[in-house]
């Protein structure tokens, strides 16, 4: 759906993408994961059309945004990071305009600017002015202006930053429901939590470049440290440790009455069977994730955030 080749972009002195490529495929949602300044709304501004690439070419559905950027944005809805409303004009009024930018015919727009309050849960607000809207209320308006136009690529920057859990549930579930409808989703953040909810394959983007793109499981393959259990007993005895080793296929670390048992969650109920079956009462469980935190630390040597 999407291929990026080679892309740069400078300003004055600053180099915010240097020489990225990736492919994201129809239906998918890709996520851009990175720290403040990674170069993620940069990305995304060439991609939209907003602004120029220094080198590189970006193709959306076969077409060349640097050589037909008309055509290419009738195919792309762009969510900016910064909210862009007007904050005197209600809901309804503010998508009236929006629409009217993309030149949809007035019927049209008021069937489309209806399912789209309904799919993002605004329907019965589309009277009250932007700026009694909530945080969150913003963003959801937000990302139903750039559904007007129907496209089929939904760029996504940074939409849930600033708003309550709540707010952002839904977000992921109207993003979750795009998706499934056939929407191809390009989503930048810099939580963790979000792309591994939400992300079919990632780009981990820092400096301006791409250090890692994949699968949650291929980039979990790129850490050496492997998952983990941690239990810790009431008691445990020497016998007790010997019988646990007999009956597990895993080799044990023990330390006073905790063990430490190499493997992810999937081993968790062999691990419990067997302590009950030895009659060992469980104090506490930890399980030591791999997670795109931890590979972003194994990459930069930084955390993701602060
Ligand atoms: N218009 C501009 N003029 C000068 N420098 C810019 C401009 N836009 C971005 N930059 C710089 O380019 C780098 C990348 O910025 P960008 O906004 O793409 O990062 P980001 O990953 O979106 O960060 P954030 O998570 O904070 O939104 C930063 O160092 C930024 O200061
Ligand atoms: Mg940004």
């Amino acid at each position: 759906m999407i291929q990026v080749q080679n892309l740069s972009k400078s300003f004055q002195n600053i180099q915010a993408v240097n020489d990225i490529s990736f492919t994201i495929n129809k239906g998918e949602i890709f996520g851009f994961l990175g720290p403040n300044g990674a170069g993620k709304s940069t990305t995304l501004h060439m991609m939209s059309t907003i602004i120029k690439s220094d080198e590189g070419s970006i193709y959306i559905d076969g077409i060349a945004t640097n050589d037909h950027p008309s055509a290419c944005k009738q195919l792309i809805g762009v969510v900016p990071q910064e909210i862009s409303l007007y904050e005197e004009l209600s809901a309804y009024q503010n998508l009236m305009f929006w629409g009217n930018l993309y030149g949809i015919q007035k019927d049209v727009l008021k069937e489309r600017i209806h399912t789209t309050l309904e799919l993002i849960g605004l329907l019965d607000r589309k009277k009250d002015l932007i700026k009694t809207y909530s945080g969150g209320m913003k963003r959801r308006i937000n990302i139903a202006a750039a559904l007007l136009h129907q496209p089929k690529v939904l760029f996504m920057d940074e939409p849930t930053v600033g708003i309550d859990p709540q707010s952002r549930n839904h977000i992921f579930e109207v993003i979750e429901t795009l998706n499934e409808q056939g929407m191809t989703i390009v989503y930048t953040t810099h939580y963790m939590e979000e792309v591994e909810r939400l992300c079919d394959r990632i780009a981990i983007i820092d400096s301006g470049k791409i250090i890692a793109q994949g699968t949650q499981t291929e980039l979990k393959e790129l850490v050496p440290t492997k998952e983990s259990i941690q239990l810790e007993y009431s008691l445990l005895s020497e016998n007790n440790l010997q019988e646990l080793q007999k009956l597990l296929p895993y080799s044990i670390n023990a330390d006073k009455n905790k063990i430490c048992i190499e493997g992810s969650v999937q081993e968790l109920s062999n691990v419990i069977t067997v302590s009950n079956e030895l009659q060992l009462s469980i104090k506490d469980i930890q399980l030591n994730k791999v997670n795109l935190e931890a590979i972003f630390l194994h990459l930069t040597g930084k955390q993701l955030r602060d």
